[in-house]
């Protein structure tokens, strides 16, 4: 296997946070699980880097870091109701929603330009413009290290929800997502009921995943920085979930707020709203700040490290819980 010692994280993280690891192994090959098994257990304890567009790496990554590279995608089965499509967990995820619209696959168009790999994409389960990736898969090939061996989770055992799964919450140590098998549907129908579409009168009664695909990337890359140009990792906070009684309460006395109804007395707020209102939009701390067009995300302007950006979001999450009374959650996983 490729093993690599000391290696610099910087490039490696959208955040462009400064970091080291200890030890680094280059996955690319199913075949290599096994010996990637052995260096697990030797290791003790290890951490899997996709893109890097959803973490905060502290300045030195003790635990093994395993670097996913592997390439491949395929169609498996043409099913009435759906493709079902394998791609293995190092390809790019925004390439791999391209290839799907140019296979004549579509289904994934709302999650154009969403940072990362597809192997990172079910750990978070990815959303954007009114779809969630949960919403497509069909199954998670993942080598269970507790076990050794590898195992097909139906969507169903994956314990989606919100930007969230049970690989955020199994023990740290056991799953390593090896490849995602996704159903995309047939007959496709175009989702377009998320606001950002819905204005976009050319869309109106599109059937076309192309120009919805387009239509996404357009407006991605008016709202969120690129983090090839300046660093971030996305949403850096998720969208608060409240009872719909504390809601009622909030628009009473801010009747601008931003809110979603979810059902069962549940409601989401838009963190975004919030951190935007408290003024911190496109204010600036030393190397870190919030964007100027997104106040979901926060930006390292150059040399930054994990100590800085957490900073930022704890001023951040003091203002908002001092003027609403409300959480605000951290999306992106911390790694020590
Ligand atoms: N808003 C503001 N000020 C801001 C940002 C937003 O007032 O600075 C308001 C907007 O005007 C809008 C509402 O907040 O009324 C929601 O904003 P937007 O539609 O931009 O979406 P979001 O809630 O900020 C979520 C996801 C994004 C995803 C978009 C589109 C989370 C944490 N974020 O953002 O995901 O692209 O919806 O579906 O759920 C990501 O996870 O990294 C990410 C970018």
């Amino acid at each position: 296997m490729n093993r690599q010692f000391d290696v610099d994280l910087t490039s490696f993280n959208t955040l462009g946070l400064r970091s080291r690891a200890r030890e680094l192994v280059v996955f690319d090959d199913a075949a290599r699980l096994p010996a990637l098994q052995a260096l697990v257990e030797q290791a003790g304890a290890f951490f899997v880097l996709g893109g890097g567009s959803n973490v905060v790496l502290s300045g030195q990554v003790d635990p093994l870091v395993i670097k996913v590279q592997s390439r491949g995608i395929r169609l498996l089965e043409t099913r009435d109701d759906a493709h079902i499509v394998e791609a293995q967990a190092g390809e790019v995820w925004h390439d791999f929603v391209g290839h799907c619209l140019e296979q004549g696959w579509p289904g994934l168009e709302n999650l154009a330009l969403i940072p990362g790999t597809v192997g990172a994409a079910p750990v978070q389960n990815i959303g954007a413009y009114g779809v969630e990736l949960e919403q497509r898969v069909h199954s998670v090939l993942a080598w269970n290290f507790r076990q050794a061996r590898l195992v097909e989770l139906p969507a169903a055992d994956c314990g989606f929800s919100y930007r969230d799964s049970r690989f955020k919450h199994d023990p740290a140590g056991t799953w390593l997502i090896v490849a995602v098998r996704f159903a995309l549907p047939r007959p496709w129908t175009p989702v377009l009921d998320y606001p950002d579409l819905r204005q976009r009168s050319a869309l109106a009664g599109t059937a076309d995943a192309r120009a919805i695909f387009e239509a996404v990337c357009q407006i991605r890359r008016q709202k969120l920085p690129d983090p090839a140009v300046l660093g971030n990792a996305g949403s850096f906070f998720k969208n608060p979930v409240v009872p719909q009684v504390q809601r009622d309460a909030l628009r009473e006395q801010w009747p601008g707020l931003v809110s979603y109804e979810l059902g069962q007395g549940l409601c989401k707020l838009a963190a975004g709203w919030l951190i935007d209102q408290c003024g911190w939009k496109g204010r600036r701390d030393g190397s870190v700040g919030v964007h100027e067009r997104q106040a979901l995300v926060l930006v390292n302007h150059g040399g930054a490290n994990a100590q800085d950006i957490e900073r930022l979001a704890q001023s951040i999450r003091a203002d908002v819980r001092r003027r609403y009374g409300v959480e605000l959650e951290q999306e992106p996983v911390r790694v020590v």
